[in-house]
């Protein structure tokens, strides 16, 4: 038996959660294995509209136990009004299992993240706020508080002692508003409703899973070119995003792996600063942002629009070692007379299909255009019915990837959905 993975191939909000939660009625556990509530996947089921920061998008499906694992940082307080909201949805809760080894995000995380970004300037990384920096300096500078540790009887000593090493710190960073008083009694509050739900060994609890016959897909948050290594660096989150992540995030054997979906939207976005080649910082972009409604599901902003970038996802479809790939957002295609696809770079006036070091470097993309098919497609469920210049565009990016596009997404609803 094998861990199947979904992750995103380019700079996060895919379409990860919509196809998760489809996919999650053919498994028995939907793990998290990195990210915490930076992420936000949006489903939608017979109309209404949820959106998940930390919690796997497979609790929408009965029976499914949902995993939150070793390499997830958690806030307690954005937990609990999750876990709030789906008990107004009236679902199960008690299918969500979380890692003792996850680390917790402190109010004073989230303090220092804002006090991190005011001090960049121009150069901000444009970081959600959520505390997602500073939680993972803290783990992997061996200072950090896990789920485990609330369970122990100087867990409020370690709290404030990590608090005040906060503080400390905070000085070196321009002053911003925080009020720590009303976020400090938030997070024991809401630290409670942690505490009633089942803490797991994520490691024993998914290998074990997996020697029971158990089928488990692990959920990738953010993108491949926000992955911490490999990434636009420093634009980037904390965390692996990429395959290789799910083993250290999971506890689970590198032979484990089995299937890889990577998610591609019909184009590309991305959220806060960093290099994003194939931008249209113009009207089309602007037509593309509107259509596609690409504002963030975490903090509302307006997400960045560009072409589909070809190399970019050569080199994420390498580095994540995909089996299938899925192109959401077909729909918001619908209405382009012609659609264009990056192939190549050209620096300096040497012409290249690898990422270069520095995506902000003087590099120009050069695109092949396609003829777009111009018609509503949304209600389309059989492939083999596509307009030809669906079939043309599908095949381009196939043969230029060398793996199969697998499923189409048509639009956000559950069912707007082709699977080949
Ligand atoms: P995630 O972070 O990868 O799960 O993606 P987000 O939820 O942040 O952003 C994807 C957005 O696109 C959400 O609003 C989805 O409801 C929406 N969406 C997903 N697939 C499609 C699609 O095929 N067509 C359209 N029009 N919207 C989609
Ligand atoms: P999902 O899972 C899109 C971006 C932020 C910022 C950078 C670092 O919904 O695809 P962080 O808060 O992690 O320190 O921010 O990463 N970012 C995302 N962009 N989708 C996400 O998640 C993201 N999570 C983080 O905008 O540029
Ligand atoms: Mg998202």
């Amino acid at each position: 038996m094998h861990i199947d993975v979904l992750l995103g191939l380019q700079w996060g909000d895919e379409g990860k959660g919509k196809i998760v939660d489809y996919l999650a009625d053919d498994y028995d556990l939907i793990c998290r294995f990195q990210g915490g509530p930076n992420a936000g996947h949006t489903i939608v089921i017979d109309g209404t509209k949820h959106v998940l920061h930390t919690i796997p998008s497979g609790i929408f499906r009965d029976k499914v136990i949902n995993v939150i694992g070793n390499g997830v940082v958690i806030d307690p307080i954005v937990f609990a009004r999750e876990i709030q909201g789906l008990l107004d949805h009236g679902i199960d809760i008690s299918r969500i299992k979380v890692a003792r080894k996850a680390h917790l995000i402190l109010p004073t995380h989230r303090f220092l993240d804002a006090a991190s970004e005011a001090s960049k300037g121009k150069d901000k990384i444009g970081s959600t706020l959520r505390g997602i920096g500073p939680t993972y300096m803290d783990k992997t500078g061996r200072n950090g508080l896990r789920v485990g540790d609330i369970e122990s009887p100087d867990f409020r000593d370690r709290y404030n002692s990590l608090k005040h090493k906060h503080l400390a710190l905070a000085k070196i960073y321009p002053e911003v508003a925080f009020d720590l008083e009303k976020e400090e009694e938030a997070f024991f509050t809401n630290l409670e409703v942690l505490k009633k739900l089942e803490f797991i060994n994520c490691s024993y609890y998914v290998n074990e899973a997996l020697q029971y016959g158990k089928k488990i897909l692990a959920e990738g948050a953010q993108g491949s070119m926000l992955d911490i290594d490999y990434g636009t660096y420093p634009f980037v989150t904390s965390s692996n995003t990429l395959t290789a992540g799910v083993c250290v995030g999971l506890g689970v054997a590198p032979s484990t792996i089995g299937k890889v979906y990577g998610i591609t939207k019909s184009y590309c976005t991305r959220v806060g600063g960093g290099p994003f080649p194939t931008e249209l910082d113009n009207d089309l972009g602007e037509e593309l942002r509107q259509i596609g409604a690409e504002f963030g599901a975490t903090t509302g902003r307006p997400r960045r629009t560009g072409w589909i970038d070809l190399p970019q996802l050569k080199y994420t479809v390498m580095l994540n070692g995909v089996s299938h790939l899925c192109v959401t957002k077909m729909d918001c295609l619908n209405t382009f007379k012609q659609i264009e696809l990056a192939t190549e770079y050209e620096i300096k006036g040497e012409k290249t299909k690898q990422l270069a070091y520095d995506l902000s470097s003087d590099l120009k993309p050069h695109y092949t255009a396609l003829k777009g098919w111009n018609q509503n497609i949304n209600d389309i469920k059989d492939f083999d019915k596509m307009p030809i210049e669906v079939k043309d565009y599908i095949a381009f990016i196939e043969e230029y990837l060398g793996v199969p596009v697998t499923m189409l997404s048509t639009g956000p609803e559950r069912e707007a959905l082709i699977v080949r």
